[in-house]
């Protein structure tokens, strides 16, 4: 049942978002809802692009384009699960001043692109592995509005001290516990009405229940702090994933 209506509600939301993408076929670079991301047309394509606030400077191997003096980073669905929902029609609302902690940063891809996003905003990036550190920390030197944190999200108490509250919780961990994770990351930062993305990979919550069913009841978890508004299925981009939009009401 559940199954059956996010892939209405997806398919609807793919078909709007493609529908405004090609209101104006003439331009070359159209804005979308979200601040500082964009769609760009050319050579028969059309891709999500993000205005880098880092000019000449790539996060991986992502082709940088000037147009009118600004600088766009393209911004990879098959790479990050939040472009998927931008492409799906999300109506997540943020502004340029906005704050995200962000969990499971890992090398910064997505990252990069919210700190694009929130121009002059702030993200805080939480990651665990010393490994991908090393990248975030390169990630975040030219980029004022991004700070890499080495530290556990299952013990936000370790971090409380260099976090403010923030208007958006974004975690994409894959990792048991999903859920209560977020719970607790948000009873510490999140604001109250404030928005939680939730990137919900089921196979790492466990390998042999069903995928939906698991889903299912990390969703059934979150009902008692959030009202979830948006349910992705992140396919054909990231398949077994899911992603919940969620506003905090306690
Ligand atoms: C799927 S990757 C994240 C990809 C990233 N969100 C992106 O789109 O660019 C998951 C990351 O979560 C990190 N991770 C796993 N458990 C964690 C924990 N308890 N605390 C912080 N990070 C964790 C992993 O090291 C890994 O880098």
């Amino acid at each position: 049942m559940m199954e059956q209506a996010v892939k209405q509600m997806n398919e609807e939301m793919l078909k709007s978002a493609l529908i405004l993408a090609d209101k104006n076929e003439d331009s070359v670079i159209k804005e979308t809802a979200l601040n500082n991301v964009f769609i760009l047309s050319g050579d028969g394509s059309k891709k999500l692009v993000t205005k880098n606030l880092a000019p000449g400077i790539k996060v991986n191997d992502e082709k940088l384009i000037t147009i009118d003096n600004e600088e766009y980073r393209i911004w990879e669905p098959f790479r990050s699960k939040l472009a998927v929902l931008v492409l799906k029609g999300s109506s997540l609302s943020v502004k340029n001043d906005s704050s995200f902690l962000y969990l499971g940063a890992a090398n910064g891809t997505t990252v990069s692109h919210i700190s694009d996003i929130v121009h002059d905003g702030i993200v805080f990036a939480v990651e665990i592995s010393p490994r991908a550190m090393k990248d975030l920390v390169r990630v975040s030197i030219p980029r004022r509005n991004l700070i890499p944190i080495l530290a556990d999200a299952m013990n936000p108490e370790s971090y409380k001290n260099m976090v403010t509250e923030v208007d958006f919780l974004y975690q994409d961990i894959a990792q048991r516990e999903q859920a209560s994770i977020a719970i607790k990351n948000a009873q510490f930062f999140l604001k109250k009405n404030g928005i939680l993305v939730l990137m919900i990979k089921a196979k790492s919550i466990d390998s042999i229940k069903r995928s939906k069913d698991l889903m299912g009841n990390e969703i059934e978890k979150l009902e008692d702090f959030f009202k979830v508004e948006e349910l992705f299925d992140l396919e054909p981009f990231h398949s077994d994933h899911m992603a919940v939009v969620a506003r905090k009401i306690c």
